[in-house]
């Protein structure tokens, strides 16, 4: 039996997102600058991390208030040991419809048959430029896009469902938006393009910097006409358009021009266990000391609603100047995105 809670404005509780990893292998200039996380940035520690067995006795609460889709991600998910040990476990919970995971494509071809055995159907995979040099600028570690794209054509290969996310960002991989369209057109991959957010503090974000869904969407059309696609669920954050006359798509992740707070339906739980309700949170509350306390599945329940039943967020709407700067935001890596 699901007791469905509703926020403030009456918006369900029907995804958690959860990072199992706070460490990367890369270090995205708008996620994990090099000069903020750098040779002594202290991570968690392995003991800090939720274990799979506290993971899974989560899930299993936030199912019972009407959650079915899962999202793993990080820093980077695959990092973790035995993810798909995880994968396996969280799959078989009763009420679980989806089950993907957020990944920087690195780990795939290694781990991505492994993965779609256990259980998962779907990856979305970061990919910010086909040029080197440019990828390279974007993930600050040398990674070239041959790495990636193998990890794609592996998990392809695997039978999983996959996206590519590329964040665009002024001045820096705008010139890779039609390149990496046309790669995936060619290939009927979607493509979702995502405006370059201001999570945490240390991305050094201003507006200027960002690239809109207008802008996008008249870059994509001079490759081929589109047509808007109606949304696959609520809460979808990709606003989806096909090339005409095909059934090829992309998708715009438009956080900053064009907001979609109205109907958020995620949950967030960090890799050391606190509950977030928005990407953009202050201050999440700490559910793994509840559960290293012993406390019972229903006391955890009745908190899990008492937070989603209290909840007013809708950052993006409201973001200003002043929360820009001052609101101290958790940061991308450590609550996953
Ligand atoms: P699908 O289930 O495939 O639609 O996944 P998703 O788009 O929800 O997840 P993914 O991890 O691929 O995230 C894509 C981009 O959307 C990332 O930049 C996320 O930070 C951003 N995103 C996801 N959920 C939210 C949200 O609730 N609010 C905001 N502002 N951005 C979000
Ligand atoms: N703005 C927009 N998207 C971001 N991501 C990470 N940091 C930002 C940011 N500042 C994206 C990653 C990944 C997803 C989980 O979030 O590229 O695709
Ligand atoms: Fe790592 Fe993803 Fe952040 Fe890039 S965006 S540093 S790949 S967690
Ligand atoms: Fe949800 Fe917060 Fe993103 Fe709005 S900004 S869609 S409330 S996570």
């Amino acid at each position: 039996e699901i007791n469905h809670v509703r926020d403030k404005y009456l918006r369900p509780l029907q995804d958690l997102r959860i990072s199992i990893m706070d460490k990367c292998n890369f270090r995205c200039s708008y996620c994990m600058p090099q000069e903020v996380f750098g040779e002594d940035y202290v991570f968690m520690r392995e003991e800090e991390l939720l274990s799979f067995d506290e993971i899974e006795r989560l899930v299993r609460q936030f199912t019972t208030l009407g959650v079915k889709k899962l999202r793993l991600t990080g820093g980077e998910p695959l990092l973790r040991k035995n993810v798909p040990e995880l994968i396996k476990r969280l799959s078989v919970i009763k009420g679980i419809e989806d089950i993907a995971l957020t990944t920087n494509g690195v780990h795939l071809v290694k781990q991505a048959k492994l993965l779609k055995e256990a259980g998962l159907m779907r990856v979305n995979v970061s990919l910010d430029a086909l040029t080197t040099e440019i990828f390279q600028q974007m993930n600050g570690r040398k990674v070239t896009s041959a790495v990636v794209l193998k990890g794609i054509d592996a998990a392809l290969e695997a039978g999983l469902e996959v996206k590519i996310n590329m964040v665009v960002k002024k001045g820096v991989n705008e010139g890779e938006v039609v390149k990496l369209a046309r790669y995936c057109k060619e290939r009927d991959i979607q493509l979702r393009f995502i405006e370059f957010m201001d999570v945490g503090q240390t991305n050094g974000w201003d507006f200027s910097q960002v690239v809109t869904k207008k802008e996008l969407l008249e870059q994509v059309s001079t490759i081929a006409p589109i047509e808007e696609v109606e949304r696959d669920y609520l809460g979808e954050v990709a606003t989806r358009y096909r090339y005409s006359g095909t059934n090829t798509e992309i998708g715009i992740i438009s956080s900053v021009s064009d907001t979609f707070c109205g109907n958020c339906t995620r949950a967030r739980i960090s890799a050391d266990g606190k509950l977030y309700t928005c990407l953009f949170a202050e201050s999440g509350y700490d559910l793994r000391s509840l559960i290293r306390a012993n406390t019972s599945d229903q006391e955890i329940v009745s908190k899990i609603t008492e937070i989603w039943s209290a909840r007013t967020d809708k950052y993006s709407e409201e973001r200003t100047e002043e929360t820009v700067k001052n609101r101290k935001k958790i940061e991308m890596s450590y609550i996953g995105g």
